[in-house]
């Protein structure tokens, strides 16, 4: 009988993911070209690849914009190597 019970509440919790909603938008693109004069702060974020999303590095722009580039891309390194990732 409980171990009835324990395979529903199982059951249900792998139907239900962990972190419901919340989703914040990531990068299904990344831009190979240097446009390091658009890069503001000194703090950057790091993607993983997860379909749609793609692996990125994120940093923040002027104005509250966000710019997805290549992490293989030259530029990309030589920015990040000198900012903090969050
Ligand atoms: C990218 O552009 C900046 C200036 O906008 C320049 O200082 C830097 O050397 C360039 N980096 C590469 C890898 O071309
Ligand atoms: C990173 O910091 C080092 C030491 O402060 C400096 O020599 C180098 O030019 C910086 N690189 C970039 C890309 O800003």
């Amino acid at each position: 009988m409980s171990v009835k019970i324990l395979s529903i509440t199982l059951l249900l919790l792998s139907i239900f993911p962990a972190h419901p909603g919340k989703r914040r938008p990531c990068c299904v693109d990344v831009t190979y070209m240097n446009k390091s004069a658009e890069v503001v702060g000194e703090t950057y974020r790091q993607q993983a690849a997860r379909p749609p999303c793609v692996k990125a590095i994120i940093f923040n722009t002027g104005n509250g914009g966000q710019l997805c580039a290549d992490p293989k891309a030259q530029w990309v390194k030589d920015l990040t190597a000198n900012m903090t990732k969050v």
